[in-house]
Order: C-alpha cells, then sequence, then structure tokens
C-alpha cells in the first residue's frame, strides 16, 4: 500500500496524525492540526538503525575563523528607509516577510523597490497570486510616474501554483524577486487551501529552498489577521530572515515600518512613509512634521518616544466626555488599551484625577503606534488636560509641552531608556518645557508641572 504523501501535524504540540482531526488527539487543542507533506523517510522495515543502511560518513566542523563570511553585496533598494531597516539592503539568498493589513501599501512598497532596482540594471521578478498583470500594471504606472521610474520594466508573473513560481524562478534567476502574497500561493500536492498553516509553511520553505540555491533575495509579502499577527504564518517568522511589518491606518497618509525580526540589522527601527499619488515617500524629518501639525487644545501633548535608535515627536491626544455608559468607553488609537487602563488607574487614585464616569479616547495623531511604556507619561498628561480642561504648559506657553517616562502603580515616575536623546530630540524641534521623570519624580508633580495641577485649576 502506497504511504500517505501528506500528514496532519498540530501546530501547538507538533503531534502528527494521518487523518485530521479537529481536536488534536495529543494536546487537545482545537483546529490546530494543519496538513504538511509527510517527512521523507528511508524504506520501511526499521532496517537503518540495525545497520540496514551504512552509516552516514561524519562531516566535519569547520573553526568560525575560517569561514568565508564575505559573501555577495547587498542590493541597495534605492529607498533609503527600507534599506535602513535592512541593515544597508537586501541580502542575496534572503527571505524578508513584510506583513501588513490590506492596503496599507505592501504592493506598492515592493513594486517601488523592484522598479528601482529593475531601473539600476539588477534582474526582478515580480509574483502576484492576487491581481492580474493588467492591475499591476495600473499600479506600476503611477509609481513609474512618481516615485519609481523603473517601475514598468518589472517582469511580472500571475500565478498561484507553487511549483510553477518555482520553475519561473529557476529558469529566470532574478537576483530580487517579490511574491504577493505568501497567502495566495498552494502546493497542488497538499490539500488544504491556500493560506492556511500547512500550505504557507510549504510554500516559503520551498520558496526559501530556491532562494538559498540562487541566491535569490525574496521579499514575502504577507497579509495579517484583525488581530495584527501575521495570519497563520506564526510558523514564518522562524523560517525568514527579517520580519518587517507595515503599520498605519488606511486612511492616513503616514505608514510605519518596522522590523521585528532582523537577522542583518537592528529590531524595532522603524521607517515613516507617506502614501502619495506616486508612491510611498520617506518621511525623514517626521519629528518636524508631527510637531508641525500638533495641536495647542486642551488634551494634547508631545511624545517624545523612541522608535528603536530614533527619537520620534509624536502628538497624543486625548478626549474625557462625562458617560452614561458602564462601564464607560476606552477607545485608544497607537497604544496599548492595558497601558491605558494602568494609566487612569495611577492618575485617580495618586492624582486626583477620576474618569470613573466619563468616556475616554487616546489617540497617536499620524496613524503610528507607540508600544512602550515611556509613552505613559504623554498620556496621562493629555487625558489630565483634557479632563480638565486645560492646555498644558500653560494658555500662553508658546511651544507645545513634550513628556515621556513610566508610570509606576505607586504614582511615581519612573526612567526609561535614552531619556537624554528624547530631550535632545524635543529641544531640536523648539519644544521649550520637557517633562520626565528626571524632572519630576511623581506624576503628581509631572502635573504640576504641566500646569494641569489642581491647585492652578483651582486658581484659573
Ligand atoms: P497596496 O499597495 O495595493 O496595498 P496592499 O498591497 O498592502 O494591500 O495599496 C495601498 C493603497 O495605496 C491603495 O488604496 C491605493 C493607494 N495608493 C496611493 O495612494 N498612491 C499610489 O501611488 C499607489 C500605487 C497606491
Ligand atoms: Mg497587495
Amino acid at each position: 500500500m502506497a504511504r500517505p504523501t501528506t500528514v496532519h501535524v498540530c501546530s501547538a504540540c507538533g503531534h502528527s496524525e494521518v487523518r485530521w482531526h479537529g481536536q488534536c488527539p495529543s494536546c487537545g487543542e482545537w483546529n490546530t492540526m494543519a496538513e504538511e507533506r509527510a517527512p521523507a523517510r528511508a524504506a520501511a522495515g526499521g532496517g537503518a538503525r540495525r545497520g540496514g543502511r551504512a552509516p552516514a560518513a561524519a562531516a566535519r566542523p569547520v573553526a568560525l575563523r575560517d569561514v568565508r563570511a564575505d559573501g555577495a553585496p547587498r542590493l541597495q533598494t534605492g529607498i533609503g528607509e527600507l534599506d535602513r531597516l535592512l541593515g544597508g539592503g537586501v541580502v542575496p539568498g534572503s527571505l524578508v516577510l513584510i506583513g501588513g493589513s490590506p492596503g496599507i501599501g505592501k504592493s506598492t512598497l515592493t513594486t517601488m523597490a523592484l522598479g528601482l532596482l529593475q531601473g539600476s540594471g539588477r534582474r526582478t521578478l515580480y509574483v502576484s497570486g492576487e491581481e492580474s498583470p493588467a492591475q499591476i500594471r495600473l499600479r506600476a504606472e503611477r509609481l513609474e510616474a512618481g516615485c519609481a521610474p523603473g517601475a514598468l520594466d518589472v517582469p511580472v508573473l500571475a500565478e498561484t501554483d507553487l511549483d510553477a513560481v518555482l520553475a519561473t524562478l529557476e529558469a529566470e534567476q532574478p537576483e530580487v524577486c517579490v511574491i504577493d502574497s505568501v497567502q495566495t500561493l498552494a502546493a497542488a500536492d497538499l490539500s488544504g487551501a491556500p493560506g492556511t498553516v500547512g500550505q504557507v509553511r510549504e510554500v516559503a520553505t520551498r520558496i526559501m529552498e530556491v532562494a538559498k540555491r540562487t541566491g535569490a533575495a525574496v521579499l514575502l509579502v504577507g497579509h495579517v489577521t484583525k488581530d495584527g499577527a501575521l495570519a497563520g504564518p506564526r510558523v514564518l517568522e522562524h523560517l525568514v530572515d527579517c520580519v518587517l511589518q507595515f503599520e498605519g491606518e488606511r486612511e492616513r497618509t503616514y505608514r510605519t515600518l518596522r522590523a521585528l525580526k532582523n537577522r542583518f540589522g537592528s529590531t524595532n527601527d522603524v521607517g515613516v512613509f507617506e502614501m502619495r499619488d506616486g508612491g510611498l515617500v520617506q518621511v525623514l524629518d517626521a519629528s518636524a512634521r508631527f510637531v508641525g501639525e500638533a495641536t495647542r487644545a486642551p488634551g494634547s501633548v508631545v511624545l517624545a518616544a523612541m522608535e528603536g535608535s530614533r527619537p520620534l515627536l509624536v502628538e497624543v491626544q486625548a478626549l474625557v466626555s462625562p458617560s452614561e455608559l458602564v462601564p464607560p468607553r476606552r477607545v485608544v488609537n497607537g497604544i496599548d488599551r492595558n497601558r491605558l487602563a494602568l494609566v487612569l488607574a495611577v492618575l485617580a487614585r495618586h492624582a486626583g484625577v477620576g474618569t470613573g464616569t466619563a468616556d475616554v479616547f487616546v489617540n497617536v495623531v499620524g496613524g503610528v503606534r507607540v508600544d512602550e511604556p515611556g509613552a505613559d507619561l504623554a498620556v496621562a498628561l493629555a487625558v489630565a488636560g483634557a479632563a480638565r480642561g486645560v492646555v498644558l504648559g500653560g494658555e500662553d506657553s508658546p511651544t507645545p509641552v513634550a513628556a515621556f517616562g513610566e508610570i509606576g502603580l505607586t504614582g511615581e515616575l519612573r526612567s526609561v531608556a535614552h531619556h537624554d536623546r528624547r530631550r535632545e530630540e524635543a529641544e531640536k524641534f523648539g519644544l521649550g518645557q520637557v517633562i520626565s521623570p528626571e524632572s519630576a519624580p511623581t506624576l503628581r508633580e509631572a502635573l504640576r508641572a504641566g500646569a494641569v495641577g489642581r491647585r492652578v485649576h483651582a486658581a484659573a
């Protein structure tokens, strides 16, 4: 009898079964069994262990000193922020996963990168399982006229069959290839639908094999689910060399590209882009933009954030309004909801700013996400200013107030990394007052420094 060519593997515990189960018989998790190709085995009979097969020749390890590491030079896409995130350009033979929600600009960014590379004489290939060549051409026309001359010269392949894509890769030998997206390709010999864990893993693994062999750098586009995880392909994060995450909101112009995993550069770095008519434009002076657009109204404060190794000034806005709802609404954009809950609790308990009967909305302007405890103080100041209806720093202070710092559960402020660089950035952009743990040891004192303390309010 022929051996089954696929097995169903539990993504939680790794247990495998020949047939599919809704619940893993081993660990009891539901909906975790995904179909995969059965591992190739030596002839049946268990002869291998008893000497049925010649023992493998021992390989010889090499001292790291003697390993050649010069490798092929990196390919620069010419999109400075992308090259910087990748640590200086695309590494030949590497796999880069670019994740992001639909409409964020993944196809635009990758088409631009290929266009610029093609324009500088590199061999490229754009594989799309999502759009027809005509659709891709429409985008390329906009980019050709805009920021990526060369976009119309990129060879495209509209294909969803993995084997056809691999054969094309072997035949065309592109130096850089885009797969848009990894969820739309499928291996014909796996029965799962495209986008299932088994398919995605198979697609990525086999593309990686070809990439390593031919030296092609591959940019894999991946969709993310509603809760922000890369759909299915958590598995992919282990496999690929870099994971870049595209964030921001579709309706807004600013997008950030963040390195979550990076074998060739630093993680946590971000690049800021703006979606324009002719493609994505890098925003190099992001702090200046965000400060320039900052409002001078109650509930607004400038957060001196760190995005990886770079300081970034962003405006945080809060709105506090009386609510009939129990519990009242807590709506956040760009910060973590649980972090807001903590800030509100400390504000109420240790600084006399109660919001128990009010809806609280907090927004980081420009669609930027700040996921660091250093944002706490700015959020607290914005909420306090909004709750009390006072402009931070006082009505006649000429510039917005900047803030950063972590808030502890007892109302103390804690230092965060790079406080000097944050302060310098704020000073560079002309923000006169910077409130931080270095200048105010407790939240109460920070409120006083920002002129939203109780006394000032009573006097006003
Ligand atoms: P797209 O790159 O297709 O997003 P994704 O591949 O991540 O789903 O396009 C994102 C949006 O950007 C789309 O709504 C159209 C818009 N866009 C521009 O504003 N300017 C442009 O030059 C291009 C090509 C697209
Ligand atoms: Mg797309």
